[in-house]
Parts: structure tokens; sequence; C-alpha cells
């Protein structure tokens, strides 16, 4: 089984060509201003060489989850300004997906334009249940591209979703996996296949549940696991603590009791937390520890004991994945043990471990918190997907390039 790449295609040539280009733009958003481009500044290369070779490029991307309609809050809009910045080139944006305007521009499309079409989940067929209902979508933008077209998956963080755009337009033109869906892919292999052990990972974020499939496969498989974050509470209450009005997954204490008996020796959970009045910016706060959480209280982020140890397991790994940051990293207040964890990892980048930063709000809380991308060896534009990836699924996205 190969996949044939980027540069296949460039070598079979795309002068006089149009080429769909699923990206992934999903970026975060403050109305309209985008907050983190990385996702458009990683997909812009693959754009830009086939523009640059001569082909007319249609790009189809989602933002966000709107309900399969129009919604001005999701347009791309934005994010076709942000893109023509990044190629230098002008960026047309289409009011639709694939209506009428779609079309009329596809058509006038000549070699080197870039056309984006309109946000492609506010069609309802994108994310439909329905295989005929997807591949009718698919056939539509198939005929944007018409009978010379070609399809490059580049938009790794959607790998994981059977969905029109990423799926089934696959299977209906010659596929390629662009730039960066490579190497992404070619990071995320050293971390399955010829890992350099100690292997240590370190997961956050709110909820538990989305996190379980991870931890149950990679428990048997690393050195360290390292939890913060929100679901760091539905542990604490697991381990016979009670976490006050901290996050918690009531439904999902006794897996994690589980999953501490079965798995307690390689499982790191913090030992103290700082706890506020309140879910806000400037709430009154204080620092307890973590089997001390105080009724009234919620835990907002891990305490500086918790990032000194986990500083410490951090500091003598040869390989780290993290994913989902350690507290809530957007109030400064709440901050100190995402930066924390974030420094521990690039010390320990620095000192030769390989390191792999994977999801939006991990990527996020790196260029929020002002920590340099280099800091890391690799941040990936894949949430979702590269946990997947790592949890060993097969990702749809990928397994239908395969040839
Ligand atoms: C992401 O943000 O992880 C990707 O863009 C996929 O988005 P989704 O989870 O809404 O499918």
């Amino acid at each position: 089984m190969s996949i044939a790449s980027l540069n296949d295609l460039l070598a079979a040539g795309v002068s006089g060509r149009t080429v769909l280009v699923r990206s992934d733009l999903n970026v975060p958003l403050d109305g309209t201003t985008i907050t983190d481009a990385g996702r458009i500044i990683a997909s812009a290369p693959t754009i830009a060489a086939l523009a640059d070779a001569g082909a007319a490029v249609i790009v189809t991307a989602h933002l966000g989850r709107p309900k399969g309609a129009p919604d001005p809050q999701y347009s791309l809009a934005p994010v076709a300004e942000r893109l023509g910045q990044e190629l230098g080139r002008n960026v047309q944006l289409a009011v639709d997906v694939v209506g009428t305007d779609a079309l009329a521009r596809a058509e006038g499309l000549t070699d080197g334009d870039v056309l984006l079409l309109e946000n492609i989940r506010f069609d309802p067929r994108e994310t439909s249940k329905d295989p005929a209902e997807r591949e009718a979508l698919a056939q539509a933008l198939v005929e944007l591209v018409g009978p010379h077209g070609a399809f490059v998956s580049d938009g790794f963080g959607v790998v994981h979703r059977e969905q029109a755009s990423v799926y089934d337009v696959a299977k209906l033109l010659p596929h390629y996996a662009g730039g960066l869906v490579d190497s992404e892919v070619t990071v995320l292999r050293k971390l399955t296949d010829e890992v350099e052990r100690p292997y240590a990972v370190v997961l956050g974020g709110s909820k538990v549940s989305d996190k379980l499939g991870v931890i149950e496969s990679l428990a048997p498989k690393v050195d360290t696991l390292v939890i913060g974050g929100g679901m760091a509470f539905t542990f604490i209450a697991a381990q016979g603590f009670s976490v006050g009005d901290s996050l918690l997954q009531q439904d999902q204490v006794e897996v994690c009791a589980d999953l501490l008996a079965k798995y307690g020796d390689v499982i790191h959970l913090p030992i103290d937390v700082v706890v506020a009045h309140s879910f806000s910016a400037d709430a009154e706060s204080k620092v307890v520890s973590s089997d001390q959480i105080p009724d009234g209280w919620m835990g907002l982020d891990i305490g500086p004991e918790s990032v000194k140890r986990f500083a410490a397991v951090l500091g003598g790994a040869k390989t780290i994945f993290w994913n989902g940051p350690a507290g809530v990293f957007e109030f400064d207040k709440f901050a100190a043990g995402t930066r924390g964890v974030a420094e521990a990892i690039a010390a320990a980048t620095a000192a030769g471990a390989f390191s792999v930063v994977g999801g939006g709000d991990s990527a996020a809380a790196v260029r929020t918190l002002g920590l340099p991308d280099d800091g890391f060896s690799h941040i990936s534009t894949g949430g979702g997907a590269s946990l997947e990836y790592l949890e060993g699924k097969q990702l749809p996205g990928l397994t239908v390039l395969e040839d």
C-alpha cells in the first residue's frame, strides 16, 4: 500500500489543471480576528506549490461546527484574507460551497489562481451519516474541478473524519497526500514505530471522556503519563478525594479508578491545584493540596509543586507528546501550570528530547503564552487526529488515499 504525494502530482504536471485541496483552516477567532493563524501558515506551502506550478487551486475547508446551514459567524472570510497574505496572492472567496457563485468562479479560474469555497460545513451533506448524501456533495466538488482535476488531501486535522470533502471526494478523483499531511504522518510515526525511551505523554484539557481511548491505548506503551487540566479532577475524585466545584465527570469516576489501579505506576496526577471561587479571570484564588479542595472552590490550574514534579519526570524523557492545557491558560492567573509544563517540555527538547505538541488548544497555548514554536520538535495541526493516530485507529482520510 502506498500513498501518492504532492511531489508525484507536481511531477505529473498541473499546469492547465484545476486541483481541489482539502485544508484544515479551522483557526480560533475572536469575533473576526484570528487569534492563532498556525493552521493557515502550515497549510500555505502546499497551496503555494500547486499555484506556483501553474494549477488553478480550489481550496475547501471548514470553520467551527455550524449546523449544516450558512451562518455568518462561521464564514471563512477572515481566513481567505489571511491566507491571501500568507500566499502573497489574491484568494477569492466564493459566497457558497458548491452553488452558482462557486461554479462561476471555478469556471473563471486561470493558472495560478486560488479560490476558497465558503465553509464546507454550511452544506449538511458534508457531515451526513448517509454515504449517498456525502457522495452527492463530493460529486459537486468534482464538477468544480472538471475532467482533468485532482484531489490533494492536506487537512491533517480532519483526516479522522469520514466526511465528504475528506473521504468521499478522494474516491472520485486522482488523490494525493499534501505536504502537511505527509510531514505530520512522518512525525507521528516516530511516536508509534521508533519511539526512543523514556517516553512521556502529557494530557490535559477538560473532558476525561474524550481522552479515555488514548489513555487506555497509551498507558501500556509509555513510561510516564502526566495528567493535568480539568480532566485531572475526575481522577482525583477516583482517588477518593472531594473536588469541590471543580469539573467532574461523575460517570467516569469508576473508569478512572480502574485506570489508576492498572496503571498507577505510570500515571502522574497533580499533587496541588490552584482553586478559585468562580470561573473568571480575576476570581479570588489560592493553592491547595489536591486532596484538600474545599467545598465551594473549583480547581482551575495545577499548582507549583505539581509543576515541579512534572518538570522532573519530563526532564528525563527522550520522547514527549503533549495534548491539552494543564489549566485555564486563557486567564493569566491560571496560566502558570500550562506555562510550566510547556517550559519543561521545551527544556527537555533543548537537552535532546523529541517533542510533539498535538492539538489546537496546546498549540494555541504555546503561542498565547509567547513561547517560541521552535522550542518544540513539532507542533501538530491535528488535535483529535493526532490522538486517534497515536491510539492506533484507522483514519478514514488517510486510508482512502492508499492505492
Ligand atoms: C480540529 O479542530 O480538531 C479539526 O479542525 C477538526 O474539527 P472537528 O473536531 O470539528 O471535526
